[in-house]
């Protein structure tokens, strides 16, 4: 299996600042956006240049070390209470990736425990959160592989992999593992409208690594199953609901069904820092509504009639009923519901 480190790093602590690889030019430019200051964090996170659930969480971390850093020069006595409106601002960046809110209260309640400089210890706490999800990551890629019987096509949407998270992916590392044990015989990626994830991010992952990939359009999955091409689809979750319902970029919910409809299977991959236990089911998910601009336009020239309404809901919900597996670290879930995700999470302590 190859290792985390050898692929491309979103997000990087390096030199006492944060480093964000600029996904919004990627593949056609690799640059790092230095980031010193929490606002500046915040707004990175709004404009996806990072984006992801998980590396929205870690970029998010490392923000509240930016923001603790600020605070205590400003204040040594008062930096505690100071720095809470830095974690508001940051909460405010995008809404349904529950990894921002997860990573947010780690950090927060690591604050009461620290006394004097609080750099270290909230730098301490960054890096594990970073390395806790690319190892969560590599257990889930184990794990969803052992789930594919036979070689078979896996179709996978948005961008889940070493982009999206601290390292190898969720879904792209279910992906990765299953290349590496031959159990891919063709990987199909949707191009992911309006951001391009998959033709821009995913196929450029996945060719750094030499494994072949085929780009769709949305609409044409329903005639790819059809015709039997797909015997997975595999794809990761911004948050997943107590009972196993599952938000995650917009057309997933499509595949869904149309996975059910023609008979192929539906696996999700994420770690248990997505799993929203405190929201009973997906109809409580905020969904992320965003400028129409971004499909309206294209490359900054508009491309939509004059005067036609629109919307853009960046997210949507899959019921866990048309989910056969609930892959995280800490185990599989088959067939998902409350229960056995209760039972699961016990195990995430
Ligand atoms: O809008 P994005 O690009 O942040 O949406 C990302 C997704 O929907 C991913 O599928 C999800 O965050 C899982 S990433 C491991």
């Amino acid at each position: 299996m190859k290792q985390a480190q050898t692929q491309v790093q979103a997000v990087v602590w390096k030199d006492n600042a944060l480093r964000l690889l600029d996904q919004r030019v990627l593949p056609r430019e690799e640059k790092y956006l230095l980031l010193n200051q929490v606002h500046e964090v915040a707004q990175a996170i709004r404009d996806m240049v990072v984006r992801g659930a998980p590396a929205i969480g870690i970029a998010a971390a490392y923000g509240i070390v930016l923001a603790a850093r600020a605070r205590f020069v400003q204040s040594p006595q008062t930096w505690q209470q100071l720095v809470q409106q830095d974690l508001e601002l940051l909460a405010a960046s995008r809404p349904t990736a529950v990894n921002l809110f997860w990573a947010i209260e780690r950090m927060r309640q690591r604050i009461p425990q620290i006394a004097g400089n609080p750099e270290q210890a909230l730098l301490s706490e960054a890096k594990v959160i970073h390395e806790e999800d690319v190892a969560a990551n590599q257990r889930m890629g184990e794990l969803g592989a052992a789930l594919i019987e036979s070689p078979c096509g896996i179709l996978t949407h948005c961008n889940t992999g070493s982009l999206a998270t601290g390292g190898y992916g969720t879904a792209l590392g279910v992906v990765r593992a299953a290349h590496a044990q031959g159990k891919a015989r063709q990987v199909f990626a949707d191009e992911t409208r309006p951001w391009l994830q998959g033709a821009r991010l995913t196929a450029w992952e996945l060719v750094q690594d030499q494994i072949p990939v085929t780009l769709i359009v949305e609409g044409a999955a329903a005639h790819l199953m059809k015709q039997g091409k797909v015997g997975w689809v595999i794809v990761g979750s911004d948050r997943i609901a107590a009972n196993g319902d599952v938000a995650n970029k917009i057309g997933t919910y499509s595949l869904a069904v149309l996975a059910r409809h023609h008979g192929v299977k539906f696996m999700v991959v994420a770690p248990a820092s997505t799993v929203d236990m405190a929201i009973a089911d997906g109809s409580q998910i905020p969904i992320e509504e965003r400028a129409t601009d971004e499909f309206l336009s294209l490359a900054g020239q508009r491309v939509a009639a004059p005067g036609a309404g629109a919307w853009n809901p960046a997210f949507d919900v899959t019921p866990a009923g048309l989910v056969d597996s609930i892959v995280t670290e800490y185990g599989v879930v088959r067939q998902p519901n409350a229960e056995k995700m209760a039972a699961m999470m016990k195990n995430a302590g």
